[in-house]
């Protein structure tokens, strides 16, 4: 399978916020993006900027759905936002029909992607954000796929060095 990758540092949650926000604007329907990074590394904020890109009306404030486990927004593509922060088991993601999300011509986002992998898609754009000091993050995008495989191309003009 396709594979390709980019590496990025961020050197703000804005900056975080603005890579979100160019993935949610060229992001195609049926994607999966799987978000991976401890604990205040930026998955959250890197989703509010994806769900900007993709046109999720501005007063809808997106927040980590910990406790939800899946939120979603209208905008250009549905998003559907996952927190898989509390999920102990396979089988309570097969109850909440994740499966069947990831399967819609919409976009899923999903934080702590690693808790899932078994069920995660083939396909897919898989972020990983790792903590470099208060304010810079190292965040590492593998595209698995050719619709992943393009936006990583897209990111690499915009961002890459
Ligand atoms: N470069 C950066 N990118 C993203 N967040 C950053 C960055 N630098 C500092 N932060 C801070 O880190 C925290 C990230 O929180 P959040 O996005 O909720 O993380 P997560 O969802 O991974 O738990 C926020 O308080 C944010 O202000
Ligand atoms: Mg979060």
């Amino acid at each position: 399978m396709n594979r390709n990758e980019l590496h990025i540092t961020s050197s703000s949650p804005e900056e975080t916020f603005r890579l979100g926000a160019f993935l949610g604007k060229h992001v195609t329907s049926g994607s999966v993006i799987a978000l991976t990074g401890e604990l205040g590394s930026g998955k959250t904020c890197l989703a509010q900027g994806i769900a900007r890109g993709l046109g999720v009306p501005e007063d809808l404030y997106v927040t980590s759905p910990t406790y939800t486990i899946v939120n979603d927004y209208p905008g250009r593509l549905h998003l559907f936002h996952v927190d898989l922060y509390r999920i102990e088991n396979i089988a309570e993601l097969t109850e909440i029909g994740l499966d069947e999300i990831m399967e819609r011509d919409d976009v899923t986002v999903v934080e702590w992607a690693e808790k899932m992998i078994e069920i995660l898609p083939e396909e897919r754009l898989f972020i990983s954000i790792a903590v470099l000091d208060d304010h810079r993050r190292n965040i590492l995008m593998i595209g698995y796929g050719q619709r992943a495989d393009n936006l990583i191309e897209r990111c690499l003009v915009e961002f890459g060095s």
